[in-house]
């Protein structure tokens, strides 16, 4: 048995990791089950059941899965919470499906996810884009303001708007505001609050989406609860929705099987917070705040603590370490906290590490992170940044559904240049497009994209082969 187990890659890569002691500053939220009391934790493959007649069912719930989800649209004080099981890339899928209907085109802030990008590939869907820029100050993609979003409405007439808020660096935006605008147009506003699932639990973190007027708001529990990975929430809060459409499309995109350790987690999360996420939350933003100020005064390694362009607030929670001033690159800084002090961070980019703090973190973590901020008091590295130039959105000559449709060919970036993308590029983090499919390849988009990959960024939609980028263009 024991040879067996010894031959199993996953197992075995996976359990290396966990062995390690690595401080998990990344998701999921439950951070290597420290979130997971022992009564969940000792039960999980016990509740992994199917949805046999005593076991309810989730797209037709009448039992203890319906009671689960009114306890939770309680909790977020919406008109219905759905569980979502395939993440927040369904609720997503389901929410446009809902919102667009026949119309086949959306209203979305440039900086959407992907899971966005790929339901207007899949349904075809002409993007109108609110551009999105970048922030000098705090060297972070800044946010739509509401006067961009009434700009796009007013010159396309469409009515589906979808934004993020928070985005990945915890920068949240005037979703209510936004929302005012949507409406007096008679539009529907989604928002992407992937990043944002714990704002519901304590005043200590921004406002959520769900009490800014939004009409709905998706929720990916697992990347700041303590819930697996694919659990989600889909929260219905305007009456414009129809619940029985958005039933239906979530029973179409997910799973027929979906996992009752995912939905127990979810109800978990929400009663667990709800209880006592204030003194939680409090505490752990006290906590980072405390950190913040000494490390901000004494270290080179800053937090950063600056709004970005049009952001209201930001989440305490997702701390930013600001490297630029110590001299290194946010990917550098990422491999040196790793490999000096077990610390492994969600993302890097060339300014900054993004860290996820969550409720479930043992209290070593923010003393290990301490200890690092402190060891690097003084500037070490010699990199001196400039922030990167805003790139405007290329010219779309196809439709991104119309685009992956045609044949394509593989060629140096260099020779891209007027060619027309027939595959994403995507810079991570932050996760925005450069290109999408169907838009003009730019001489400006290419240099962008060395500057990254130079300094040891991950861009995806390329591929490096010899020292050489290559990318698929429309034949
Ligand atoms: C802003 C945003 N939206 C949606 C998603 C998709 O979420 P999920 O992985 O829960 O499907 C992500 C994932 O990283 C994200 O960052």
């Amino acid at each position: 048995m024991d040879n067996l187990f010894d031959q199993l890659h996953i197992l075995n890569a996976v359990l290396e990791y966990d062995r390690s002691n690595t401080a998990r500053y990344h998701m999921p939220g439950h951070k290597g089950g420290s979130g997971i009391p022992l009564h969940l934790w000792n039960s999980l493959l016990k509740i992994d059941v199917t949805e046999i007649p005593d076991m309810d069912n989730l797209y037709h719930p009448r039992g203890f899965l319906a009671d689960a989800m009114n306890e939770c649209t309680k909790i977020f004080g919406t008109i219905n919470t759905f569980f979502l099981v395939n993440g927040s890339t369904a609720g997503i899928h389901a929410a446009l499906e809902v919102a667009a209907g026949d119309q086949k085109e959306v209203i979305m802030s440039r900086d959407c996810h992907k899971a966005v990008y790929n339901k207007v590939i899949m349904a075809g869907y002409t993007p109108y884009y609110i551009p999105v820029g970048f922030d000098q100050n705090t060297l972070t993609p800044s946010l739509p303001s509401v006067g961009d979003v009434m700009k796009v409405m007013d010159r396309t007439g469409c009515k589906t708007v979808i934004i993020t808020s928070p985005n990945y660096h915890g920068m949240v935006c005037d979703v209510q505001g936004i929302a005012c605008e949507v409406h007096k147009r008679d539009g529907i506003l989604i928002v992407d609050e992937a990043h944002g699932a714990h704002f519901t639990f304590s005043d200590a973190l921004p406002e959520t989406a769900i009490r800014c007027g939004a009409d709905m708001v998706i929720q990916s529990a697992h990347k700041t609860l303590p819930v697996i990975n694919q659990g989600a929430y889909l929260h219905i809060c305007s009456r414009r929705i129809a619940l029985e459409q958005i039933n239906v499309a979530l029973s179409m995109i997910q799973t027929s099987s979906p996992s009752y350790i995912i939905m127990a987690l979810l109800e978990y999360a929400a009663v667990h917070l709800h209880e006592c996420g204030d003194i939680l939350y409090n505490k752990l933003c006290e906590d980072i705040k405390k950190l913040q100020d000494g490390c901000n005064s004494e270290c080179d390694i800053h937090i950063k603590t600056d709004l970005c362009k049009n952001a209201v607030e930001k989440d305490v929670t997702r701390i930013l370490l600001d490297a630029r001033r110590a001299g290194y690159t946010g990917f550098e800084l990422e491999k040196r906290l790793r490999s000096q002090y077990n610390l492994a961070v969600e993302a890097a980019d060339l300014y900054s590490c993004i860290l996820i703090a969550t409720v479930s973190d043992p209290s070593w973590y923010l003393e290990t992170l301490s200890k690092a901020l402190k060891d690097n008091a003084n500037p070490v590295g010699n990199k001196r940044l400039v922030g990167c130039k805003e790139l405007p959105v290329p010219e779309m000559v196809l439709l991104p559904a119309e685009a992956v449709r045609q044949d394509k060919k593989t060629i140096e970036a260099e020779k891209a240049i007027g060619c027309i993308a027939y595959k994403a590029v995507i810079p991570y983090p932050p996760g925005i497009p450069l290109i999408v499919p169907g838009e003009k390849i730019t001489t400006e988009a290419i240099s962008y994209i060395h500057s990254i990959v130079d300094e040891g960024g991950f861009i995806e939609g390329l591929e490096g082969v010899n020292g050489n980028l290559y990318m698929d263009v429309v034949k």
